[in-house]
Order: C-alpha cells, then sequence, then structure tokens
C-alpha cells in the first residue's frame, strides 16, 4: 500500500496573493513531516502558478476535474494532457458537486477516471449518497452503483493506482461529519472491493476530528474542503495523519 494521503480540495475558492501564502505556509509546514503524502486541488486559472511554487516541495498539485477527451470541440472543458502539462499528480473525479450541479453521470465519471489515468495521473475518485439515501438504508447501493460504473469501464488493476474518496454527500460543507462508526462501514464495504487501493473520507474533516478518522483501521487519509483553506488548520490534519501512520504502521 503506498503511503497515506491528504488532499485539500480549495473548490472555487482562492485568489493569487492568497493562494502565495496559504502554499508558502503549508509547504513549510509540512516539510518535517514525513510518513504522508499531501496534495492540493487549486481551480484550473492557478495551476501553472501554483505548479511553479509547488516545485521541489513535497505537496503535490492537483485539479478538481477533467474532460473525458483528450482534445476537440469541447468548449470550457480542460483534457488530461493538459493537466499533465502543468505537473498535475492528482485530479478529482466525480466529486458529488459535479455529479448533482453539473450532472455528471456515472458513465461520464468512469470515462474521466480513464482518461486522467492514460495521462499517468491519479485519479481521487469520489464516492458517496445523499441524507435521504442515507435514510433509506441504500448507502451500500449507491456507493457500490457508483463504484461498478467505474469498475465496468475500467480494467480492476488499474485501481491500483487510483485513490478513492467516501464523501457523503450530507456531511460535505455542513459541518456534520460522519461518525467514524458509519465511516468505517462504508470503507470496510470498499475495502472489500479495492484491497491495493487508498481510500480517503471526505466531509466536515476538522482538525478537532481527523484523529478519530484517521485511526480508523480502513481509513488511508483525508480530501479536506473549508480546513485545506486554512494552513493551521490544514497542518494540523496531516499530523494527525502522520500520528495514525505511525501508530497503524
Ligand atoms: P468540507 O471538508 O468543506 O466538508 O468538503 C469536503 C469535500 O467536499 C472535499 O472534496
Amino acid at each position: 500500500m503506498p503511503s497515506r494521503l491528504v488532499a485539500g480540495n480549495w473548490k472555487m475558492h482562492g485568489n493569487r496573493a492568497a493562494n502565495r501564502a496559504l502554499l508558502d505556509a503549508v509547504v513549510a509546514g509540512i516539510a518535517g513531516l514525513n510518513g504522508v503524502e499531501c496534495a492540493v486541488c487549486v481551480p484550473f486559472p492557478y495551476l501553472g502558478e501554483v505548479a511553479g511554487q509547488l516545485a521541489n516541495t513535497r505537496l503535490a498539485l492537483g485539479a478538481q476535474n477533467l474532460s473525458e477527451h483528450a482534445h476537440g470541440a469541447f468548449t470550457g472543458e480542460v483534457s488530461a494532457p493538459m493537466l499533465a502539462e502543468f505537473g498535475c499528480r492528482y485530479v478529482l473525479v466525480g466529486h458529488s458537486e459535479r455529479r448533482q450541479l453539473y450532472g455528471e453521470t456515472d458513465a461520464a465519471v468512469a470515462a474521466k477516471f480513464a482518461a486522467a489515468l492514460g495521462q499517468g495521473i491519479t485519479p481521487i475518485l469520489c464516492l458517496g449518497e445523499t441524507l435521504a439515501e442515507r435514510e433509506a438504508g441504500k448507502t451500500e447501493e449507491v456507493v457500490g452503483r457508483q463504484l461498478e460504473a467505474v469498475f465496468r469501464a475500467n480494467d480492476r488493476k488499474l485501481f491500483e493506482n487510483a485513490v478513492v474518496a467516501y464523501e457523503p454527500v450530507w456531511a460535505i460543507g455542513t459541518g456534520r461529519t460522519a461518525t467514524p462508526q458509519q465511516v468505517q462501514e462504508v470503507h470496510f464495504f470498499l475495502r472489500n472491493r479495492l484491497q491495493g487501493t487508498r481510500l480517503l473520507y471526505g466531509g466536515s474533516v476538522k482538525k478537532e476530528n481527523a484523529a478519530a478518522l484517521f485511526a480508523l483501521p480502513d481509513v488511508d487519509g483525508g480530501l479536506i474542503g473549508g480546513a485545506s483553506l486554512v494552513a493551521v488548520d490544514f497542518l494540523e490534519i496531516v499530523k494527525a495523519a502522520v500520528r495514525a501512520a505511525q501508530e497503524k504502521g
């Protein structure tokens, strides 16, 4: 199993001056923290500048979305070869905001997953149920369906080069974190299908709850939204992952 991963998802936040200050602080803070990989997924316009700032640092660059097509008449889209050219090591695929607000289907997500891997970029495949689905007892059915769609379109071996993030929709940006037991249940379900894949949890991960989440047997790190915009908070979360790595081995 590759090392644990803590990835920030800035979503549609940031500006050039604030990004620079935030990344300077994060890069300095993680310099002495070994045993956990760190990444930051930034909005497209900042990729070039952030790539320059992160060159020769331990903080990897990621994007938040990509097109399933390599090039062509797809106005407004950004392709995997373009992300590769900017040195992206990671890209989010199928974030619930993409699925819910922009109508991304399971099939489109599966094609984006393949497009990323085709360029040597590690997809972070996001899965998760809505509150209504959880309350109807359909969590495993939904997460299983989202995963199956990607299995159908991609060789299972490719998942060794991928990351999967469980992000319950009702826990994203709400301050309402899934309980450790809820997280472990879904991660156990996923681990049975994905032995060699890093499994992240995302959804209101904060410095206060990170240690309990990262201590869970089948959690290999986190995908962090709001708290990734505050350097000290993000660094505390990375430190919690480092401690969990030391304790869990
Ligand atoms: P929050 O950490 O802000 O809940 O966001 C989670 C998320 O969507 C990360 O991709």
